[in-house]
């Protein structure tokens, strides 16, 4: 470790964006705060690699360089698509059931984290901070401290935590804490993540609350706090003015417009959205050639079964609603699997009259507070939301649902589509100020004012 004087930030996260032109919540809010403070930002390359090596990405007049680091096939697939996307994941979204639990995942899991505290020991300062990203990495504070880094560590958790219950399935849930007692600060998105936490550790580890924000975990003092994240709301804002009419759907502009945008993956509800529209037709069939679907959903980590099990499903369900109901003028659902330009997704809400935001389970969902952003406030859409994101914590104004019953889904399909133009303003108002105040800004110096040395 080099000793040196200015105070720099350094941010871990298993992906590392490379383009000239990255977009994406996460990406934006990182490179805010890098950009403010200086620093690394050190990250997976994205490619499994045969002779895995590390790169130092320098770009001229950059605040902040980029460190990448490959992984080696099986690396690759007991770390990432292994121990992280097949039990972690799972777990944390209430899928117990999908959760594989092999030896060799944990093994890997642990191994990159020591291969990415080795990596990252040599270029860290005395007075640095490091930010960790999410559950690829929770032991990662662990493996620098054994190493002998003392700086504060943060850690943040964009993905729900698990409740007792669910953390019991995991083979040795204590190890969990341990990991996570290494940290200066825990970040959660909600109260009830924050709420999970504290239950899962008081009966699963050695915990105790000492004030507001302090607690005891495994022996140590460390801070935990909620930080709901946010989106750069006056870039996308500005991105849904300019959109350019090309990148709109003209062929839906008879129908009114219902949009998706997830990553096609189970913690989405996709299947459940679907089933609530066949719902909607089937009971409003003057609905039909009104109202179409558009369900936007990138494949994601295919090479985890349950992930090849909920495209097949999400395309037969699909294929059957289209074929049930689709008139000579009118297809009701367009699934498309294919990642769009910041600027078009913006453009596509602002069409759109109703955004449906229905996960079964999700730690924030920026996409809803995308859509609240995109939207003409003049004549804005209505955001349905699941009460199962975090974002309906404070976007209270969204009509609510339930993602597991589809006549309260349909239900509210039916009054977003007959709402008045008075109360879809109303309700835009409030939740568009909710967007704008807790941005991706706030959220990031939020974080970093607490990130500090405890006491
Ligand atoms: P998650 O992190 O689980 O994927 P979020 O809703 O929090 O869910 O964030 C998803 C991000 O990915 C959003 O910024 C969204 O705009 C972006 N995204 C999702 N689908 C697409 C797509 N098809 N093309 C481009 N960006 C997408
Ligand atoms: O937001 C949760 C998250 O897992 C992030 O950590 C990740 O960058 C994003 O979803 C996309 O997942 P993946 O990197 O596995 O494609």
């Amino acid at each position: 470790m080099t000793s040196q004087t200015s105070s720099r930030l350094v941010v871990v996260s298993n992906r590392l964006p490379l383009g000239d032109n990255p977009s994406g919540g996460l990406v934006v809010a990182l490179e805010d705060a890098l950009g403010a403070s200086g620093g690394v930002w050190i990250g997976f390359s994205g490619q499994p690699s045969e002779a895995p090596a590390d790169h130092l990405h320098d770009h001229p007049g950059a605040r902040f360089r980029r460190l990448s680091f490959d992984l080696s096939q099986e690396d690759h697939d007991s770390y990432y698509a292994g121990y992280s996307n097949s039990t972690l994941w799972p777990l944390c979204h209430g899928r117990a059931d999908l959760m594989r639990i092999v030896p060799e995942y944990l093994e890997g899991y642990r191994r990159v984290a020591g291969r990415i505290a080795d990596l990252m020991v040599p270029h860290l300062r005395q007075d640095d901070r490091i930010w960790v990203q999410d559950y690829q990495l929770f032991p990662l504070a662990a493996a620098l401290r054994e190493r002998g880094v003392s700086v504060p560590i943060g850690h943040f958790l964009h993905i729900p935590f698990p409740g007792p219950a669910d953390c019991a399935a995991l083979p040795n849930p204590s190890e969990l804490f341990q990991w996570l007692s290494h940290y200066d600060l825990l970040g959660f998105q909600t109260r009830r993540d924050l709420g999970a936490f504290v239950q899962s550790a008081r009966q699963l580890s050695q915990f105790q609350p000492i004030d507001r924000d302090m607690i005891r975990l495994c022996g140590r003092t460390l801070r935990a706090g909620v930080f709901p994240i946010g989106i750069d709301a006056s870039a996308f804002i500005a991105e849904a003015r300019q959109a350019p009419d090309e990148d709109r759907m003209r062929s839906l502009t008879g129908a009114r417009m219902m949009i998706g945008v997830d990553r096609l993956d189970y913690s989405k509800g996709i299947p459940q959205r679907f089933r609530a529209y066949q719902m909607l037709l089937d009971t409003r069939p003057d609905l039909i050639e009104q109202v179409s679907f558009l369900q936007i959903a990138p494949p994601t980590r295919g090479e985890v079964e349950a992930y090849q099990d909920i495209r097949e499903e999400t395309e037969h369900l699909a294929g059957r609603i289209n074929g049930q109901f689709a008139t000579l003028n009118w297809t009701p659902i367009r699934f498309i699997h294919r990642p769009f330009p910041r600027a078009v997704l913006a453009g596509l809400y602002r069409q759109a009259r109703i955004g449906l935001v229905t996960p079964l389970a999700d730690g924030m969902n920026l996409v809803a507070k995308e859509y609240v952003a995109a939207q003409d406030v003049a004549d804005p859409g209505v955001l349905i939301l699941s009460r199962f994101a975090g974002a309906a914590e404070t976007m209270t104004d969204a009509l609510i649902v339930n993602p597991h019953d589809p006549q309260e889904m349909a239900e509210a399909m039916a009054e977003a589509l007959a709402m008045s133009s008075v109360e879809r303003r109303r309700r835009h108002a409030a939740l568009l100020q909710g967007v704008i105040e807790q941005d991706v800004s706030w959220w990031s110096s939020r974080y970093l004012d607490r990130l500090r040395p405890v006491q």
